[in-house]
């Protein structure tokens, strides 16, 4: 381990990620903890210089009071609490501290050293992983994401090709996004990749399904299935790499130790595939993962992606999927995509996507009526998914994009840009 560490322990404070964001901004690697570690728990974890017990108000995890195991007090390292009960601390604030005074704690006190950065964490990360995968051999679900692909790359470096990647295309990927997954993988990191081309598969278990939530669930078991058979074919597996980043384990205060169990319930693979995990992004915050990406010489394009839903293009073909609409989404997404580029939408807006819904309209091309489908547009921005607004688009951009869209893609004769925020509108429309 080359970075000294500050553990937070999570007595129930909603603020315990804040303060672990602030120590990571000041160069300081931090990691958050469960109350209930033992101290030989706790001793186990390299380079530890502080402790900071943060509870809040009242120490109070899933509506019990809590407290931690008095032998932490002996540990030997300065402690700081963050909350009203008297503790045996070197340190105590009623409230989260003033950033000065964080500082004063983490480098004066605990005498910690400014030493996190990528570098850094990917040789320990590397180091760790050759640690528990030894001379054994790695599975991973390739999408194409940030997150799977940064655990991938990592692990290239890590164990070569003792790391086996499978990136099933469901039919639902955006325009040329298994290409790149195969470019990049395949042939600049050389990467044992094995490409599986369900397209047929899922698009005829989809058949005349129209109900979003069955769609999607057609499209989670499919590909668990395809995996799964991909995984059976392969002899001597015993590690399954995952992109689990902290977010996904820290819900924000509390239940860390609950969290971290049910998310280790691999997304629903059948119990007799047995598999350790390897999760070499699990301390990172979303950002920090994109930097690990650049970091392991990912592409930019790839990084900094904006989100896509894990069904794809299938909850943006909307009701039941039909092969012509589909390949109106992928088109007017790609020139989408494309123009916002162009503008440099594509580094201010959160999220930007096509969808095209199973109704036609009527127009007029080449001095005759058709009969074809719409393209919405639709232009996000949020925080957190939770709630959004709509970009408010320049006209000209706009009409450069309809304009493009109606000329290129086939079977559309009409564009509507959405304006419904976040609630009520959903951002996808599936
Ligand atoms: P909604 O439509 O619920 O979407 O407002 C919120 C955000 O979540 C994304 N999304 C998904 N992401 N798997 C994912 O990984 C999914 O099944 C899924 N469905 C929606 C959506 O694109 C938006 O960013």
């Amino acid at each position: 381990m080359k970075q000294d560490m500050i553990v937070i322990l999570d007595l129930g404070s909603t603020e315990n990620t804040e303060v672990a964001r602030k120590i990571r901004d000041m160069g300081v690697y931090t990691e958050i903890h469960p109350h209930d570690i033992s101290l030989e728990e706790l001793k186990k974890l390299e380079n530890v210089k502080g402790i900071i017990l943060n509870g809040g108000e009242n120490r109070i995890v899933d509506g019990a009071p809590v407290e931690i195991s008095p032998e932490l007090y002996e540990c030997g390292c300065p402690m700081m609490s963050i909350d009203h009960p008297t503790a045996k601390c070197d340190k105590k604030w009623d409230a989260m501290p003033a950033d000065e005074a964080l500082r004063e704690f983490v480098f004066e006190t605990c005498r910690a050293q400014a030493n996190w950065n990528m570098k850094n964490f990917i040789e320990d990360q590397v180091e760790q992983i050759r640690r528990q995968v030894g001379d054994r051999k790695v599975l991973l679900a390739l999408s194409g994401g940030v997150d799977s692909s940064v655990v991938a790359a990592m692990l290239i470096r890590a164990i070569g090709d003792q790391l086996t990647c499978v990136h099933v295309n469901h039919g639902l990927m955006r325009k040329d996004e298994s290409e790149s997954v195969i470019e990049v993988f395949r042939n600049q990191l050389h990467a044992n990749l094995i490409y599986v081309d369900g397209t047929e598969r899922f698009l005829g278990k989809l058949e005349g399904i129209s109900d979003p939530e069955q769609k999607r669930k057609i499209i989670g078991s499919e590909f668990i299935r395809v995996f799964e058979e991909e995984a059976r074919k392969l002899e001597g597996i015993d590690f399954l790499g995952q992109g689990t980043i902290y977010p996904d384990i820290i819900e924000s205060g509390t239940k860390t130790a609950k969290m971290v169990k049910s998310h280790h319930n691999v997304g629903g693979l059948p119990e007799d595939l047995q598999f350790e995990l390897v999760e070499p992004l699990k301390q990172l915050f979303k950002d920090e993962v994109r930097a690990c990406g650049i970091e392991l010489g990912l592409p930019a394009s790839m990084v900094y992606r904006q989100p896509f839903p894990g069904p794809g293009l299938g909850v943006r073909c909307l009701g039941a999927i039909t092969r012509d609409r589909l390949a109106a989404v992928r088109e007017s997404d790609a020139i989408l995509r494309e123009e916002f580029a162009n503008a440099g939408l594509d580094k201010k807006v959160w999220q930007y996507f096509t969808v095209v819904p199973d109704f036609k309209s009527v127009g007029v091309k080449n001095n005759a009526r058709c009969f074809e489908y719409m393209v919405i547009i639709r232009a996000i921005n949020t925080v957190d998914a939770m709630s959004a607004t709509i970009e408010r688009i320049d006209w000209d951009v706009l009409q450069k994009i309809t304009g493009r869209i109606l000329a290129e893609v086939e079977n559309v004769n009409r564009v509507c840009y959405d304006m419904s925020p976040k609630p009520p509108s959903t951002i996808e429309f599936e």
